[in-house]
């Protein structure tokens, strides 16, 4: 049997043993076991691909494989049978992240071979970028002539070793490659080759390499126009710490791409989400022409409570978001499909604050939308998925402008607080809250901040907390059970 046939049975034979307590309703998981980075995001042939970097037999991460779910509407997901596996000698040590691409009516994808080498040493690895195709969507079969970009077609500016994660998009008729890795000084970059065909590739230049203050390696960048502007996405590995940025390893830059040069202008770079969860997203662009973001919705290197507990899965993806243009800012709204998912709308307005008032309602898997006067309070917020001693805590405060999501007492799993710089907009505050049993993702005033976060409550903690400190009006609170 091969591998493919082998994960895909093992995923059929095994699906039964996950455990639902913490599972979500409305995102994206894998069926068993583990994913993390989302891969080849496209819509094509009238329906959005999302696949996954996925260890089909464990919760934790191993032998990578891509998984593979398809949507009419990036809400609800279908599962697919897994498209790679290791099985190749120059992917044998996991089929790495990557994207997909449509040429001549074909689907392709991109992906990292990752090899390790024979010595003992950590650094021993390499990876190399190869191609597969499906003519059905569902059966890829890896090119004959993989890698399409071997080692030693690296330029000797770069890393031999860190070079990963291809984003493949076409401009006029030229197809161009952004890729994750480092330079000779240890600092991250993206390197960008050219191609006419997708099999030959030729390089053509880095980006970001001019920078000392944006971390040592890069991983799953992303390079798109957006309103006649380009924009620049890198996932970060160690990101230099200077307090307010040291969590949020994600980064945008708006600026110019030079295509003929492959080269891109750029004054500085922010954070697409300051929460506690969101590594290695990655865009598309829909026939409605939206260019939609997904992410991971985790991070390294923090505890999965779904594997310590034997839960037999870990990971799951954002809800898709919308990515707009806003001066030279991005926001980030959900799609607007999910409206088509509410269900038993609770409305109030005008709500007269000061102290803490409990509603008559609550959930663990919802969306709720609350605009604040501030008024004269000095800090305001909502407390969700409360009960007992649990509470996942967000609030504002005026004094230095903060908005803070705080999960020391979500429950168990990782705790900590996140903050982010927010301005109260004539007094208002706007925040659009999807909550989904082990998730917390916020839109604050109409996206411009995200935060996104995983927690683990008492599958009774349900309340729903209103707080002020000093009188703020809540002008009006919807919610909406998701279903
Ligand atoms: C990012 C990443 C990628 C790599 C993949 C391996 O989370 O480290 O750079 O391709 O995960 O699973």
């Amino acid at each position: 049997m091969d591998m493919l046939e082998k994960a895909n049975r093992f995923v059929e034979q095994n699906q039964g043993k996950v455990v639902n307590k913490y599972r979500l309703k409305y995102h994206l998981m894998g069926q068993y076991g583990w994913i993390n980075d989302p891969n080849g995001f496209i819509y094509y042939n009238g329906k959005y691909h999302l696949f996954y970097q996925h260890n089909p037999y464990k919760s934790v991460w191993g032998p990578m494989h891509w998984g593979h779910a398809t949507s009419k509407d990036l809400i609800k997901w279908e599962y697919q049978p897994i498209a790679l596996a290791p099985d190749k000698p120059y992917d044998k040590d996991g089929c790495f992240s990557g994207s997909a691409i449509e040429k001549d009516g074909i689907l392709y994808l991109l992906y990292t071979g990752h090899v390790i080498g024979d010595s003992e040493r950590e650094d021993d690895y390499s990876e190399t970028q190869c191609l597969a195709f499906s003519y059905d969507e569902v059966k890829f079969i890896k090119y004959d002539h993989n890698p399409v970009i071997g080692v030693d077609d690296i330029p000797k500016v770069i890393s031999r070793r860190d070079f990963r994660d291809p984003k493949v998009f076409k401009k006029g008729e030229t197809y161009y490659m952004v890729l994750g890795s480092n330079n000779a000084d240890g600092r991250g970059v993206a390197v960008i080759y050219t191609s006419s065909n997708l099999k030959e590739w030729r390089f053509l230049n880095t980006i970001g390499n001019e920078r000392n203050d944006m971390g040592n390696n890069w991983e799953c960048p992303d390079l798109f126009e957006l309103n006649n502007k380009d924009v620049l996405i890198a996932s970060i590995q160690h990101f230099s710490d200077d307090g307010s940025k040291s969590h949020n390893d994600v980064i945008y830059a708006v600026g110019v791409f030079d295509a003929h040069e492959g080269s891109f202008k750029f004054k500085d770079c922010k954070a697409i989400d300051a929460g506690f969860d969101f590594y290695a997203p990655q865009t598309t662009i829909d026939e409605k022409g939206r260019r939609l973001i997904v992410a991971w919705m985790n991070e390294w290197n923090t505890e999965n409570p779904t594997h310590t507990l034997g839960h037999n899965w870990a990971g799951a993806m954002t809800i898709p978001r919308e990515v707009v243009l806003n001066g030279d800012k991005l926001n980030f709204l959900p799609v607007k499909e999910i409206k088509e998912y509410r269900r038993n709308e609770f409305l109030r307005k005008n709500i007269s604050l000061n102290g803490e008032k409990e509603l008559e309602i609550g959930g663990d898997c919802y969306e709720m939308e609350i605009i604040f006067d501030a008024k004269e309070a000095d800090e305001f917020g909502v407390k969700l998925r409360t009960g007992n001693t649990e509470e996942t805590v967000l609030s504002y405060s005026r004094q230095d402008e903060l908005f803070r999501f705080n999960r020391d007492r979500s429950g168990i799993g990782p705790k900590g607080e996140r903050q982010a710089k927010v301005e109260l907009k004539n007094g208002l505050l706007d925040l659009r809250i999807f909550v989904d049993i082990s998730s917390v993702e916020i839109f604050i005033n109409g996206g411009e901040v995200v935060m996104t976060g995983r927690i683990y409550p008492s599958e009774d903690s349900k309340g729903i907390k209103l707080l002020s400190k000093g009188e703020c009006n809540i002008l009006s609170l919807k919610k909406w059970d998701i279903m």
